[in-house]
């Protein structure tokens, strides 16, 4: 069967971006594939290098991941930070990669701009510790948004210059798996790009149902349409999305005829919005409540994720460093 790994950074709660884009494309391929998902907390140091609470953190994502339907007996779920083996295919890899190319890569010029005062060796070598993460379970499909493009580049590349460096077949290209043809990109609430973490236009699974509802009402519109089958603005075609997207493409179709003909009522729009998304986050939240109230049970998936993992990663590394011409310990 076909491994397929994947990783998010513990950076805050899962949001509707998170969960329409990744998380809801994981459970389905739980079933037709060997996954295995972890917890990137390593990665999360190139940004916030003093964490504030990051055991916190990592059992919030854990509960969310399991909330939504990732079954650890199917796909066993690790914190990056348990697997020791990966650090030492992140030296191998951090050796050849060249300083040149590292630099040119987007989310790195990114996050100078960002983050001008901490320009980290961390931050540069992101794809290095990326690619390890994936090479050492060989890894054949790597579901990931759109914005992981080079990173998943990177890690191709880097794959393909151990086989040629140490004379060998041995890694194979790991592929990016968009879900669908066409990724989702779940617009924002503020009518504007992309619904994200550091925007402020979330829509998170633990909200309660008062703020979902608060949320989505206040979501931004406009004044409605002035003009029969007028073409919409980017704000009220973001509606229209995340409409479909929490009530089904019928509904959406309703209110585009509404639209279309100008008797919209952006309000009853976002009432339905509103139900639909609170019937489909209250037995989540629900979930999220009683799986992060359940330290043991926690640990314990956190640990059987992590010795699954420490063995696959363990093989791998055995061979690499027989590749390279270290001694077998
Ligand atoms: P954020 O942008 O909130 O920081 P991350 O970058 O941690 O989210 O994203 C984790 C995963 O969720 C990635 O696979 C990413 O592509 C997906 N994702 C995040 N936001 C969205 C969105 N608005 N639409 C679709 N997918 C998203
Ligand atoms: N860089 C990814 C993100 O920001 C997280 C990540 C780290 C990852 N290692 C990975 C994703 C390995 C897939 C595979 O979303």
């Amino acid at each position: 069967m076909e491994r397929v790994i994947s990783g998010i950074r513990p950076t805050g709660n899962l949001h509707l971006g998170n969960y329409f884009g990744a998380v809801k494309s994981f459970v389905k391929m739980q079933d037709e594939y060997d996954c295995m998902f972890f917890i990137a907390d390593w990665h999360s140091l190139t940004t916030h290098p003093t964490p504030e609470d990051i055991k916190k953190s990592v059992k919030t994502i854990l509960s969310e991941y399991l909330a939504c339907g990732i079954d650890p007996e199917k796909a066993p779920i690790y914190v990056q930070s348990d697997v020791k083996q990966v650090l030492e295919l992140y030296l191998y890899l951090n050796m050849n990669a060249y300083l040149g190319e590292l630099e040119r890569v987007t989310s790195f010029k990114e996050k100078v701009r960002k983050q001008p005062d901490n320009v980290n060796a961390g931050l540069l070598t992101y794809p290095c510790l990326m690619a390890a993460d994936i090479l050492v379970h060989k890894a054949d499909k790597v579901p990931v948004g759109k914005d992981q493009e080079q990173n998943m580049e990177m890690a191709r590349l880097f794959a393909r210059r151990f086989n040629r460096i140490y004379r060998v077949e041995y890694f194979k290209e790991p592929a990016s798996f968009h879900f669908a043809d066409k990724a989702v990109k779940v617009p924002g609430l503020d009518g504007t790009g992309k619904m994200g973490k550091s925007e402020g236009n979330c829509l998170y699974l633990c909200d309660d149902e008062k703020t979902v509802t608060k949320k989505i009402m206040r979501a931004v519109t406009d004044q409605g349409p002035t003009q029969l089958n007028q073409e919409k603005p980017e704000v009220i075609q973001n509606l229209f999305t995340l409409c479909e997207l929490l009530s089904g493409k019928e509904a959406a179709d309703y209110y585009n005829d509404l639209y279309n003909n100008m008797q919209i009522r952006y309000g009853d729009m976002k009432k339905q919005m509103a139900a639909d998304a609170n019937a489909l986050l209250a037995p989540i939240r629900e979930r999220i409540l009683a799986y992060s109230s359940d330290d043991a049970l926690l640990d314990r998936i956190m640990r059987q994720g992590a010795e699954k993992a420490a063995a696959r990663a363990e093989k791998t590394i055995e061979e690499v460093r027989e590749i390279i011409g270290f001694r077998k310990i």
